[in-house]
């Protein structure tokens, strides 16, 4: 496990010389395909992600802004009035996928199938080959249509890319949808809910994100550092020091961003949330060649996330009978029951 700052940013940045992201799952399972671009190395990977690259520039999910507010306000409006919710299932979970599908291109009403899939991929490693056969034929099934009568989607837009200016063959589409598909699906929905979890154990704070709404992009900046959920794993492929212990060649390093956008010697008070903090150089998207392909959306959707929630919600809490749970993989909370007063 590499758990500094300095130490997990260099090998991330790192795809061309000691480390690989071929064969680079902890525990390593054998799947029938490979997820690309993550399971690639340069140069391929430039080629794979040049597909996806300009599809999710601020030109394109900048537009995305007033839908995300309208879907965030209905979710939130769907159980304000109760007095109480699973943040997690009601909320965290459910406002992602709704945008994602949208953008992506996938039928709406399957959503629920959907994030079914992520999730067990994600979390339960076993399953991983039986959950990428699953993902991969929903993709492909949604590509071959896209192809013939394209939608302005994102799953339109890998289905008539073109790689070497030749159209790009249907497998490597796949394998490419599949991956956004997972990489679109459970992030968000652990920040949002680690997020929700901090500002209703810490009021103090909370009142600053209602009170002066201009800071939650900075609030979120500071959550994506403080809880950095995704923890990339790369294979050596010689021996190699790494901050003064010697990783085998044929070895995983399992990159601890959680770990390391907390380390001191990068973030002052790193084990502080600090809505004011001035240079963030966070790795919870990761770095290097690999760099999360959707961080741009991922910004947008936390900072309406949090705009639309504080709007209705600004005052709850954790009820004190209540369990909190959380799993692994992707580091998530399970279940986070709130409750708050109605006509507050
Ligand atoms: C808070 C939300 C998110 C976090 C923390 C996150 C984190 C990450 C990290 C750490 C990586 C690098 C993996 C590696 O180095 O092996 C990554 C890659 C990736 N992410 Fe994200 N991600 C988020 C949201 C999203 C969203 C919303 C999408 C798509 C809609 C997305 C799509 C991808 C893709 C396609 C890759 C693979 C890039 C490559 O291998 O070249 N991510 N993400």
């Amino acid at each position: 496990m590499v758990t500094r700052y300095a130490d997990v940013r260099a090998v991330l940045r790192d795809a061309d010389d000691a480390f690989s992201s071929e064969q680079a799952f902890i525990p390593q399972i054998a799947m029938p395909s490979p997820m690309l671009p993550t399971e690639s190395d340069p140069p391929a990977t430039r080629m794979y992600r040049s597909i996806l690259l300009r599809e999710m520039t601020p030109e394109r999910v900048d537009p995305l802004a007033p839908r995300m507010s309208e879907v965030c306000a209905e979710i939130i409006d769907s159980f304000r009035d109760r007095g109480h919710c699973d943040a997690v299932n009601d909320f965290a979970r459910e406002y992602p996928i709704r945008i994602f599908v949208e953008f992506f291109g996938l039928p709406a009403e399957r959503r629920e199938e959907f994030r079914e899939h992520a999730h067990t991929f994600l979390h339960s490693p076993p399953q991983r080959p039986t959950e990428w056969a699953a993902i991969r034929a929903i993709v492909a099934g949604a590509l071959a249509a896209k192809r013939q009568s394209p939608e302005g989607d994102l799953l339109s837009a890998i289905g008539n890319g073109r790689i070497d200016d030749e159209l790009i063959d249907i497998e490597t589409a796949t394998n490419i949808a599949a991956t956004v598909f997972l990489g679109g699906l459970d992030t968000l929905p652990s920040n949002i809910a680690w997020s929700l979890r901090f500002l209703a154990m810490h009021p103090e704070m909370r009142r600053q994100l209602v009170e002066a709404p201009s800071v939650i992009p900075q609030a979120v900046e500071e959550f994506l550092r403080f809880y950095s959920v995704a923890n990339p794993v790369r294979r050596a492929v010689r021996d190699v020091d790494v901050g003064g212990t010697v990783i085998r060649g044929g070895d995983r390093v399992f990159l601890v961003t959680g770990r390391a956008d907390r380390d001191e010697s990068e973030f002052e008070e790193a084990s502080c949330v600090r809505f004011d903090r001035g240079v963030n150089r966070h790795i919870a998207f990761g770095a290097g060649a690999h760099r999360c392909l959707g961080s741009h959306l991922a910004r947008h959707e936390l900072v309406v996330a949090m705009a639309e929630w504080h709007a209705r919600i600004p005052e709850y809490r954790i009820p004190a009978s209540a369990e909190v749970s959380f799993n692994g993989g992707v580091l998530a909370v399970a279940s986070l029951p709130l409750e708050w007063d109605v006509g507050a």
